[in-house]
């Protein structure tokens, strides 16, 4: 059985990176702490086959872990920035934690398969199976679908973005849908930047301009257009929301930066 307490999946945020402060101990405890609060859903990355070790005693796929803790992070900061209640702010920091557990598992599946379409569909039923076996609610298993999966981009999160009146459930798919679009491994954002031209870049739109040169296909064929245009909403609509719950404007792009500000602030509390 791994022990979280042991495990390595503390993402590697240089202290340096905001301001010297907090110090490495302090970055460690409060990774070690969410962890250890999430056992549930990390556990689910040991069955999958994430920590498996090399012959060199390396985990390969330690960074999806990684990249999992820092978006429930995230998720744990924007449910209290949108008011969210304890129950369902603990279904979106679970969800954030469970939902790239599979992705080992749904590369072996997808490899080489001559029916692509099919080979993640199947990936996606295995994933879905093996927790609910685990005792994953089908709440916990749709908030987590809002990472990235084509469904999300191309139907659940737009079908969401034409509703007037959102559900605090349905913010939360979109939330965990931007926390995804946004999050580079397991990296703090970078700070908005003003171009030359005047254009602002946030770390959703760096990360959205990352997948254009990394994908030229998806790029050519509009996938990664239409991505990024849903992102964007969705970052519209989460400021407005936010905007109403605390009684002043907020910039969309700032939110990234904001999210990151308040885990430095959590974490120099520990
Ligand atoms: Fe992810």
């Amino acid at each position: 059985m791994h022990n979280l307490a042991e495990s390595t999946i503390v993402p590697d945020m240089a202290a340096e990176q905001c301001g010297g402060k907090p110090s490495p101990e302090q970055v460690y405890r409060y990774f070690s702490k969410l962890g250890l609060e999430l056992r549930r859903a990390f556990k689910m990355h040991a069955v999958a086959g994430l920590w498996e070790r090399t012959p060199e005693y390396k985990r390969d796929w330690g960074n999806v872990s990684e990249h999992c803790l820092v978006e429930a992070a995230r998720a744990d900061v924007l449910s209290d920035l949108l008011s969210f209640s304890s129950g369902l702010k603990g279904y979106l920091r679970m969800a954030a934690a469970v939902s790239d557990y599979f992705k080992r598992r749904e590369k072996e599946i997808t490899r080489g398969s001559s029916d692509p379409e099919k080979a993640f569909a199947r990936a996606e039923a295995e994933s879905h199976q093996l927790l609910k076996e685990a005792g994953f609610s089908d709440r916990i298993i749709y908030l987590a679908d809002s990472t990235g999966t084509v469904e999300s981009i191309l139907k659940v999160a737009p079908d969401l973005l034409e509703k007037e009146n959102l559900t605090d459930e349905e913010i939360a798919y979109l939330a965990l849908h931007y926390i995804d679009d946004y999050t580079v491994g397991s990296d703090w954002v970078t700070p908005v930047e003003i171009l030359s031209d005047g254009t602002v870049k946030n770390a959703f739109d760096k990360r959205m301009d990352d997948l254009d040169k990394r994908y030229p296909d998806l790029k050519a064929s509009g996938f990664n257009d239409k991505q990024r245009n849903v992102g964007f909403q969705v970052e519209k609509r989460l400021a407005e929301i936010i905007s109403q719950k605390i009684g002043e404007a907020l910039d969309p792009k700032q939110i990234p930066e904001m999210i990151d500000q308040e885990i430095v602030r959590r974490i120099q509390l520990h």
